[in-house]
């Protein structure tokens, strides 16, 4: 913050310009214990500049500091440890914080450059899995993130709605399906058509073979094939809708795999031009030798593309739609082979843009130690167990605060943010493992305490505050405001670590580490007692109020005021 640049700056001065401002602000630490002060600079790398002892540079320095916010300065051996101006420095971050509102902590890193992010992308006629819940959640949070740092953001979900499946979808359909079964449950009836497929298949080979005649007619166009297929599509994306409105995440684009298919001819055409493309076994091939890397598959023998096909053609459609600055994928750690290979043919290629894509990887949901899986019919439908956390919020709730009013709206805010916390608050590529009972919990690490944290901080405020006016607050000179300060002043900085990061468990981890502050702060300090920094202390809680809001919803989480 803007305290750590007054500081460097003053010590600068001092140093007639040995080292930069930046030089200085990297090296100020945040002292562990309070009688060090608020920041302290090590001197330890001017020693060798100055021919003079590290404790003897401090003691010079910290007699030369003088600057109304900082309130002392005292040489610490080596350290040269500031103390703020209590009084002052809370007040500006009080103004800072209540003007600012949901906009404290924007940042304008992005000067309003396109990113896209590639995130959710189910498939089509398969259940959404624990992965896709994942790539979900920390996509839309990486997207509020981003938007928070000032670019313009394009959410792409790149649906599964194309491949060799759908000519056995076909088929089976054709074979066993029948409409009302898929109109009244889609997802189940059509997973059972696939998994039925498969079971027939291994007695009947010639199966697959029309098979791939369907895929071959949907690609080529044909109109039975492609009513089903868009069929199959719309009643799949209902499904899946309603996940979205459960968890509120939208999206800019479906435009899915089957977009790109009339594309990639030109995509294959452009790399044999390029002389990229190599036969193997009749199939194109881009060599990565040079990389170490397996070839990416670009076309199979059978003339038919591939999932990577249509990644390098999505990737090269964006760039030229959206001009973009950065492309994100959301995408589990076990494709990392996969946009390694498409963004290094990128490269050869020879476009520079190809540098702005990453790969942003996750780990497995675990349940009791093993990854969950959907397969073969064994499914977990994910909005049930949405549904499930949503009801356990609402007994939870009626058992707490049995006068809510409104306790439905309430228990989808507390079992959906339960959900969500639960994933945020590990660092994404670490495995989760999945547990409703741990999730929805009011205290320990968990979403539901955040939220009641900040209900609770709400009720203070309605209780003390009815002009709501903060106009002309005195600043707050006690320890106990000051700890709570000192960590609504990092709010900025976090949110910027976890966008270079792309890490929305740093703000969940600092949504605990405030929530923590403030149950501190409430215990120890009577806020609504009437002396004359009885409003200075609401503008703290007004503070909090603001800083945990806008902290969850960068996460995709609603506070409710009451709960
Ligand atoms: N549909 C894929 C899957 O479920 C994920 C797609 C990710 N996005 C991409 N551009 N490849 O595995």
């Amino acid at each position: 913050m803007e305290f750590k640049k007054i500081f460097a700056n003053e010590i600068v001065l001092h140093l007639e310009n040995l080292l930069s401002i930046n030089e200085v602000e990297k090296l100020i630490e945040n002292p562990k214990y309070e009688q060090q002060g608020d920041m302290a600079f090590p001197c330890f790398s001017l020693a060798k500049l100055l021919k003079k002892a590290p404790n003897l540079i401090a003691i010079d320095l910290a007699s030369k500091i003088n600057h109304p916010f900082i309130e002392n300065v005292v040489a610490d051996g080596p350290y040269v440890n500031g103390f703020l101006n209590k009084e002052i420095v809370s007040k500006r971050i009080l103004d800072t914080i209540l003007s600012e509102g949901n906009h404290y902590g924007n940042h304008s890193i992005g000067m309003g450059k396109n990113v896209v992010i590639d995130f959710s992308s189910p498939n089509i006629a398969k259940p959404f899995s624990m992965g896709h819940l994942r790539s979900t959640v920390i996509g839309n949070s990486l997207s509020n993130i981003i938007e928070k740092c000032g670019f313009n953001i394009i959410k792409v979900n790149h649906l599964g709605d194309w491949g060799t499946q759908f000519g056995k979808l076909i088929v089976a359909y054709k074979l066993w399906g029948e409409e009302q079964q898929v109109r009244n449950n889609p997802i189940k009836e059509l997973l059972h058509l696939y998994v039925k497929f498969h079971e027939e298949a291994e007695n009947k080979p010639n199966l697959e073979d029309e098979a791939r005649y369907w895929f071959k007619k949907l690609e080529d166009g044909d109109e039975e094939a492609k009513i089903l297929w868009k069929w199959f599509r719309d009643e799949s994306l209902k499904e899946f809708s309603k996940i979205y409105g459960l968890l509120d995440v939208e999206f800019d684009s479906y435009q899915g795999e089957a977009f790109y298919n009339d594309k990639m001819d030109k995509t294959i055409k452009h790399l044999y031009h390029q002389q990229l493309i190599k036969e193997s076994e009749g199939a194109d091939v881009i060599e990565l030798k040079e990389f170490d890397l397996p070839p990416c598959l670009i076309r199979k023998s059978d003339g038919a593309t591939l999932y990577a096909t249509r990644d390098l053609t999505a990737a090269m459609f964006r760039q030229k739609e959206y001009q973009f600055e950065k492309a994100l994928y959301v995408v589990g750690q076990e494709q990392s082979l996969h946009f390694k290979q498409v963004f290094l043919v990128l490269e050869k290629m020879g476009y520079s843009w190809s540098q702005g894509l990453e790969h942003v990887p996750f780990g497995f949901i675990l349940k009791e130690g093993k990854k969950m899986s959907t397969r073969k019919g064994k499914v977990v439908l994910l909005e049930h167990v949405i549904k499930e956390a949503i009801e356990l919020a609402e007994e939870n709730i009626k058992l707490k605060n049995p006068d809510l009013e409104n306790k439905s709206e309430v228990a989808k805010m507390v079992g959906v943010g339960a959900i969500i916390f639960h994933d945020l608050k590990n660092e994404r590529q670490n495995n989760v493992e999945f547990s409703l009972e741990d999730m929805l919990r009011f205290e320990g690490t968990t979403g539901p305490y955040v939220q009641y944290t900040h209900a609770r901080a709400t009720s203070i405020l309605r209780k003390g505050n009815d002009t709501n006016d903060f106009f002309n607050v005195l600043g707050l000179s006690d320890n106990h405001s000051w700890s709570v300060l000192k960590i609504l002043m990092e709010f900025p900085n976090v949110i910027e670590r976890s966008f270079n990061l792309n890490e929305p468990s740093q703000i969940s981890k600092y949504l605990l580490d405030v929530s923590q502050e403030f149950n501190t702060y409430y215990s120890r300090v009577k806020i609504l007692a009437e002396d004359n920094e009885k409003q200075g202390r609401l503008a703290l809680v007004k503070s909090i109020t603001i800083v945990l809001k806008e902290g969850l919803r960068l996460l995709g989480i609603k506070a409710p005021e009451k709960m």
